[in-house]
């Protein structure tokens, strides 16, 4: 679906018009937008990009045109009525996979069987590559979901097609804890001679591990947090940042954390909290991921297990609101998270982790828009000490991250009002109070450089999500409660 209704589309559009998109490139308000950040002098490059991937995805766009097609009928024409004489009338790209269901209000749904797609010839290890580069600065790195990455010129880069479940990818990307001479390492990933010189300018030699501060709460910045409590090391939400050759902003890097990361916990889908680079690249390391179950009841409520599963991390636990996974001292409790996904029912979660007599809860963009299910919360898990909370308050609308998902395009009002977003500063002290917290942090703002290429523009202090957070801190201080505005790396017990 992102393939044929927004990439392929956003190609065509440059190949129609590339000085368009390198004016609106150069723009960084817009760098978020649906606009490629490609020369117009490569066009000849995006053209053959356009007809290999129409060649390449022809049966998933197929699927795609058909999904979009077959929903609209039968939501038309299926009238309530029983479902099964609509299994004869699903196209053959859909037959395998979906199972026809109802909502109580009689309104049609195809559920997918996600494991049943990733063993069908739809998922294409094949098309799967890994792009290694050298950076100077993180600026360099353009918009994730709008700008194809088209080969280098010059060999500065290399591009291995290796699927991200090949030993040849778990090679690689456990080299921070588990290091291989760079002769086996080449020929793992089948380099020839001029990529080889690439990838030996992009290594770097073995250096000892060095443990960092032993905080309880260690920020990384954006919505990751380490928590470290007798032993037990988890990693909340990580995207985790390479060093640029020429420095920037301090930060913890791959070689800074701990060689064993117990458990990850994972908010929700948005690439700035389920990043897959960062993921990959940590796999080695993972004892448990944590990720919200997916209900499959929307065909956008995709499996988070599945997709790790298939990017070598083979131990995922997925967490329905309330269940607890216990550690030494401590506990990890999977708690309701509302707000974000623009009134969709994909899944989320916040954590609550406890450490000894102390919680915390990880809310990441949360809104409290239901006092009383926060008020059933603190009765049911007990006192909570800290909060951390965005107050990303506007989001994206709702085209922006779902609108693939959509059979039909949403009206002005419904852009306008089913956004992706967190909670304002008000919310936020409300949830602050009724959950009876000591301490609000404010984070998951995407201040940091490194949140740009996942983020577009970046957030000022000017920003109006930015007054909110100030706003947050400044009122919760006036409350009487410790409140931090995280930016950067800080620790804290
Ligand atoms: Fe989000």
């Amino acid at each position: 679906l992102y393939f044929s209704r927004y990439q392929l589309p956003l190609l065509e559009s440059f190949i129609s018009n590339p000085q368009s998109h390198a004016q609106a490139a150069a723009d960084p308000i817009l760098s978020g937008g649906p606009f490629i950040a490609i020369p117009p002098s490569r066009l000849a490059e995006v053209v053959q990009l356009r007809d290999r991937s129409v060649h390449l995805y022809e049966a998933n766009k197929k699927l795609s045109d058909e999904l979009i097609a077959f929903s609209t009928r039968l939501e038309r024409e299926c009238g309530g009525l029983s479902l099964s004489p609509w299994y004869e009338q699903l196209p053959e790209t859909l037959r395998p996979y979906v199972e026809l269901v109802y909502d109580y209000q009689h309104r049609p749904s195809l559920r997918f069987i996600e494991p049943l797609l990733y063993r069908s010839p739809l998922y294409r290890k094949d098309a799967q590559s890994i792009r290694l580069f050298g950076m100077k600065r993180d600026a360099e790195r353009p918009y994730f979901l709008n700008t194809p990455r088209l080969p280098s010129d010059d060999d500065s880069d290399i591009m291995a097609t290796v699927p991200f479940d090949s030993d040849a990818s778990k090679a690689l990307f456990a080299m921070d804890a588990l290091p291989i001479p760079f002769g086996e390492l080449r020929e793992r990933l089948s380099l020839g001679d001029r990529q080889a010189a690439t990838l030996e300018s992009l290594v770097e030699p073995v250096r000892e591990h060095e443990e960092m501060a032993l905080n309880v709460y260690t920020y990384l910045g954006h919505a990751t947090v380490l928590v470290r409590w007798k032993g037990t090391t988890i990693l909340l939400d990580p995207v985790v940042a390479a060093k640029p050759a020429l420095g920037g902003e301090g930060r913890y890097s791959f070689g800074d954390l701990p060689e064993r990361i117990d458990f990850v916990a994972i908010t929700h889908i948005h690439h700035d909290h389920f990043a897959l680079e960062t993921l990959a690249r940590l796999a080695s390391r993972i004892g448990t991921l944590l990720v919200p179950r997916a209900q499959g009841f929307l065909y956008g409520d995709v499996s988070l297990k599945y997709i790790a599963h298939h990017c070598n991390i083979a131990n995922v636990v997925e967490m329905d609101a309330l269940d607890v996974v216990p550690f030494n001292d401590g506990e990890i409790i999977a708690i309701p998270f509302l707000g974000e996904h623009s009134d969709l029912a994909h899944s989320k979660n916040a954590y609550a982790v406890r450490t000894g007599t102390q919680q915390a809860i990880f809310a990441a963009d949360s809104d409290c828009l239901n006092e009383a299910m926060y008020e059933k919360i603190r009765d049911s898990i007990g006192k909570v000490h800290t909060l951390f909370i965005g107050t990303e308050h506007i989001g994206g609308p709702l085209s922006w991250n779902c609108g693939p998902l959509l059979p039909g395009r949403p009206t002005r009002e419904q852009e306008k009002t089913r956004r992706s977003h967190g909670c304002d500063a008000d919310r936020a002290l409300t949830m602050s109070k009724i959950l009876g917290v000591q301490r609000v942090c404010s984070y998951a703002m995407g201040l940091e450089p490194w949140l740009r290429c996942l983020l577009g523009a970046a957030v000022s202090p000017e920003s109006p999500q930015m007054r909110e957070a100030h706003k947050l801190i400044a009122t919760a201080e006036e409350r009487g409660y410790d409140a931090r505005l995280l930016h950067g790396l800080c620790g804290f017990d």
